[in-house]
């Protein structure tokens, strides 16, 4: 019998486990596929309950780099990949969005010849200080194949002169989310839990190294965090948890009644909490796009974004601007959720049979 081209995905934080979810079960139906988590999530709240609740596969390695500098870290990632690379020879390696795990695996990939398909593939925020800005650049410039959510996607790519191998795939995330929503819209025990009520509280996140890193920005955080009119659900990044404590911010913080501070909370939690919120407020990419899906305004703390089609559906640019923040929540505004189907086609398939012609016309 004939074997089947392996594909190897590469993975190793938070929004590339939510990618790979929909994805994986439709690569497995055309190919060998395996799974390699770098380690660079490796709490059980920021990895494992991502596998559990998503049904992915168990990785086939798990390269247990965690933690570090990001040179560190995206070397020894680099490293170790190499490793599983020689040792497996794949068809094709497949990264996610802008972590060091994707540049580190596109990079592995790429200097042994290996093709490298990317997942949302050409967002750009043009905000060259921001790690992940130049993970993205990096990794667009070495795929062979580019998976697009958005036609802004496309063309920022063409306008780098990266013309061959485009796909506009949609969005992975949408397509996990839209099969998902009825369990998460019904899941509203949680909110007693926070002693929340629905429609009657806020929901926020907050990891970038712009706003969390920066003293003067975190103790800005800080302010808005306690001035915020209604009750807020904030699930804590490690990242951030640790910067508060260092800055002395954080005992404060718990002592605000409006404030519900947590661990980091899974995927059908997260989502089932931003559902039911009256706005959420984040820096998260993917948390902006879910908000939207969900039909939940959302004020994205950042003063750009990557995902320019949501700011006319209901996301909001505020920045750290207590002023704008508290405006935004004093107005009403419509969401309108994006569809996720491209041509009536599930992002995940059309990754899948791009992959496999790729595959069969080499
Ligand atoms: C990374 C990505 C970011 C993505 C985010 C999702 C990069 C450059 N950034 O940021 O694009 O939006 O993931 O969450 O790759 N930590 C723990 N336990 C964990 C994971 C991290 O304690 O399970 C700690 C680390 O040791 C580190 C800090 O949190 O001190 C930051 O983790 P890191 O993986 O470097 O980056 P993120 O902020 O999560």
């Amino acid at each position: 019998m004939k074997s089947r081209p392996l594909v190897l995905s590469i993975v190793g934080a938070r929004p590339q486990f939510v990618k790979l979810a929909p994805l994986a079960k439709a690569l497995s139906r055309r190919f060998d596929h395996q799974v390699v988590h770098t380690g660079q999530h490796y709490d059980d709240n920021m990895s494992q309950v991502f596998f559990r609740q998503l049904n992915l596969p168990q990785p086939d390695y798990n390269l247990g780099v965690g933690g570090g500098t990001h040179g560190r870290m995206t070397g020894r990632m680099l490293t170790a990949i190499e490793r599983v690379l020689i040792q497996h020879r794949p068809s094709l390696v497949l990264v996610f969005g802008d972590t060091n795990s994707t540049l580190a695996g596109a990079l592995a990939a790429a200097k042994m010849d290996i093709p490298v398909g990317h997942i949302e593939a050409g967002m750009r925020s043009f905000v060259r200080a921001m790690p992940e800005e130049i993970n993205r650049r990096l990794t667009d410039h070495l795929a062979e194949l580019s998976f697009c959510s958005t036609i802004t996607a496309m063309k920022n790519l063409r306008s780098e002169g990266i013309t061959k191998g485009l796909v506009h795939s949609g969005d992975l995330m949408y397509e996990l989310l839209h099969d998902l929503k009825p369990k998460i819209r019904r899941n509203r025990q949680l909110l007693s839990q926070y002693n929340v009520e629905p429609g009657k509280y806020l929901f926020l996140t907050a990891h970038r190294a712009a706003n969390v890193d920066d003293p003067g920005n975190l103790s800005k955080l800080a302010s808005i965090l306690e001035m915020l009119p209604l009750p807020t659900v904030f699930p804590v990044h490690p990242r951030t948890k640790g910067r508060l404590r260092r800055a002395r911010l954080w005992q404060g913080l718990q002592r605000q009644p409006n404030l519900r501070l947590t661990e980091p909370t899974g995927y059908l939690e997260t989502l089932s909490l931003a559902c039911h919120a009256q706005v959420v407020l984040t820096d998260s990419g993917g948390l902006q796009k879910e908000a939207i899906c969900l039909g939940v305004p959302v004020l994205t703390l950042r003063e750009e974004t990557e995902w320019v089609e949501t700011l006319r559906r209901g996301n909001c640019l505020v920045g750290l601007d207590v002023k704008k923040i508290m405006r935004s929540l004093r107005r009403e505004r419509r969401v309108r959720p994006i569809p996720f189907r491209i041509r009536n086609r599930r992002p995940s398939e059309i990754i899948a049979v791009a992959i496999s012609r790729y595959l069969g016309a080499r």
